[in-house]
């Protein structure tokens, strides 16, 4: 079974950290068999505020088609699974994140998902602590494995990866458990 993983890259600041852990996931994810996984970087996906009137049929089936949100909107859901790799600012998640999140229902529906943060001592965890909640409310499948980037003494190689290899070994579990809820909900789905 093909399983898309969108892996959704949370801060768009001129010079963050961000990207470069958004790509060590994609290449972690991309070596499973049967993934194809694409990166979803906020940055490409400039939304405006969330601005429209609510409505009797879920949010993404009123945007035009040609329009961003209704390109982001298909994109969403088009996914299986979702990996959202977010800073912590201000014990929370970028305002970014929150407003793409808010652009869909249906298509976050049953799909999991699995957090990376990064962050000064608390690696982000708190972000990820709150980002659990809407991901709830939206009913998504939140993971237990996370994987929390401590920034405080942090060594990565030329390309912005982790040096220390508990935090690929953290990835990987956290990969293999949205896969196993991947192939679940996507069957749950289907039928
Ligand atoms: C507006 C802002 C608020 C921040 N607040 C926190 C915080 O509450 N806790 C924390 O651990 N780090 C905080 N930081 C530090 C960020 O975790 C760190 O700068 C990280 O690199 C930001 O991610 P980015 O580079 O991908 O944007 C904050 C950074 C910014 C820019």
């Amino acid at each position: 079974m093909e399983l898309r993983v969108g892996i959704i890259v949370g801060s768009v600041r001129e010079g963050r950290r961000g990207e470069a852990f958004a790509r060590w996931i994609l290449g972690l994810a991309s070596d499973r068999r049967e993934v194809k996984a694409e990166l979803l970087d906020l940055k490409d996906w400039p939304l405006p505020s969330y601005s429209f009137r609510e409505g009797t049929t879920a949010a993404e089936q009123s945007y035009p088609p040609d329009s961003l949100a209704g390109r982001w909107a298909k994109k969403i859901t088009a996914q299986d699974a979702f990996i959202i790799v977010t800073p912590e600012y201000n014990h929370g998640y970028p305002g970014a994140l929150k407003n793409a999140l808010d652009h869909l229902s249906a298509g976050w529906r049953h799909k999991p998902v699995a957090f990376v943060s990064y962050g000064g001592f608390a690696g982000g965890a708190r972000a990820v602590e709150q980002l659990r909640l809407v991901a709830i409310e939206l009913r998504m499948v939140p993971v237990r494995d996370e994987v929390n980037v401590k920034l405080v003494g942090f060594e990565a190689d030329e390309r912005g990866r982790p040096s220390d290899p508990l935090y690929a070994k953290r990835a990987e579990a956290m990969i293999d458990d949205l896969l196993w809820w991947a192939r679940v909900a996507k069957q749950g789905r289907e039928s």
